[in-house]
């Protein structure tokens, strides 16, 4: 097992990685203040709680907590004011008090609606984070959660921080393959933006990670919640550094918006923007070695770097223009500078975006 800090002074809380954790829920709880006098709830998806919601509620009434769950329908569409108005009624009938704890058992769609459940019920209560993704190492970490609009996604939220994090390693067996390579990209996005050693690592033990080697997991997950820990100690609110977390999201969340939720997973979306960076940054003057390195390990771990043909660049670039402010011509964008390290340029000719949009779809 290993286990890392998430420093945000009074709000520090840690992470425990390994296989089998959830043995020990109950005495991790009890270590970490969850208290027993008043009923938590566990809000998961119904792919998640047909596996795990049963042993982990039984190991806990074991240890003498009283439980109540909710159980909400799997994807994006949860993420709702509605759902979230019927959470927070079951919890008001579970008898949930201000000494309550709300715990999220899923991937980041339970993550960031239980957590905002755990941030505005009674302004705000205990809350566990349970990921049972990959993807989740990223969204599990920093404190954002939220619900959509039918407008906007994410549009309705706070900063709410976990009073900790169990990453039971065993539950991401039975996650779809495709599940598994989206969440990988996150992971190989916080190599990219700063760990070149920790890149080469991933590179080097692709197949072991992908096939859910427990050790290699570990490690990544590891590495990858601490990057994120890392640069989040550093701004918690997203004022400068957190922004380097975006690599790949301006062109990324402008292709999901427009192929639907469907067509592209998150995970797989920023890999195309990924290689889409690598492009303008070759175009700003960078190696063009960060190009051809960024989509060949990506490609390893079978992520898409090419850009669907048949998504319309007009409504792309439209969209990428909801998502920030196109300034005289020029933008700013998450790009690297070398494999490991990333800079915010704001000087981006708006037409070479669209120009590396095009190309993307023609990527080999
Ligand atoms: N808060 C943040 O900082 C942050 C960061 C990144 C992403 N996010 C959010 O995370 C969400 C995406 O998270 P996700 O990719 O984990 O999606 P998800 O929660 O929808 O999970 C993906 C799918 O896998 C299923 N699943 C989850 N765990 C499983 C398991 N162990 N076995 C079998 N099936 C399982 C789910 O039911 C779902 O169908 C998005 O809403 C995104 O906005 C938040
Ligand atoms: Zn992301």
């Amino acid at each position: 097992m290993r286990e890392l800090q998430v420093n945000l002074r009074d709000r520090s809380y840690p992470i425990y990685i390994g296989e089998g954790i959830l043995d020990e829920i109950a005495s991790l709880f009890e270590k970490h203040d969850i208290r027993k006098a008043s009923p938590l709830m566990i809000v998961t998806d119904e792919h998640v709680a047909p596996v795990y919601l049963d042993r982990i509620t039984q190991s806990l009434m074991a240890g003498g907590y009283q439980v109540a769950s909710y159980v909400v329908a799997a994807g994006e569409r949860s993420k709702a004011l509605s759902v979230l108005e019927d959470i927070i009624g079951a919890a008001l009938d579970a008898g949930l008090d201000r000494s309550s704890a709300i715990v999220a058992l899923g991937g980041g769609v339970v993550g960031d609606l239980a957590g905002f459940v755990a941030a505005s019920y009674m302004r705000g209560i205990r809350f566990v984070q349970i990921p049972t993704t990959i993807l989740a190492h990223d969204s599990s970490v920093g404190g954002k959660v939220a619900v959509n609009h039918p407008k906007a996604k994410n549009i309705i939220g706070a900063f709410h921080q976990p009073e900790l994090v169990l990453y039971d390693t065993a539950t991401l067996r039975t996650l779809p393959e495709r599940e598994i390579r989206a969440g990988l990209s996150e992971m190989i996005k916080h190599g990219l933006i700063w760990d070149a050693e920790f890149t080469a690592w991933l590179d080097q033990h692709a197949e072991e990670i992908l096939a859910l080697e427990h050790d290699k997991l570990e490690y990544g997950l590891y590495m990858g919640c601490q990057v994120k820990a890392y640069v989040v100690s550093q701004d918690e609110k997203e004022n400068d550094l957190r922004a380097i977390l975006n690599l790949g999201h301006t062109i990324g969340h402008a292709l999901e918006a427009v192929a639907g939720y469907n067509e592209l997973l998150h995970g797989e979306a920023i890999s195309i923007g990924m290689v889409g960076s690598a492009k303008l940054a070759v175009r700003m003057g960078r190696s063009v070695r960060i190009y051809t390195e960024t989509k060949r390990i990506l490609a390893k771990f079978g992520l898409p770097v090419r850009l669907p043909e048949h998504l319309d660049t007009d409504r792309i670039m439209k969209a990428m223009m909801h998502d920030k402010k196109f300034k005289e011509g020029r933008t700013v964008f998450v790009l690297p500078t070398e494999i490991g390290r990333v800079e915010i340029n704001k000087q981006v000719p708006v037409e070479w975006v669209r120009e590396v949009v095009e190309e993307l779809k023609r990527e080999a």
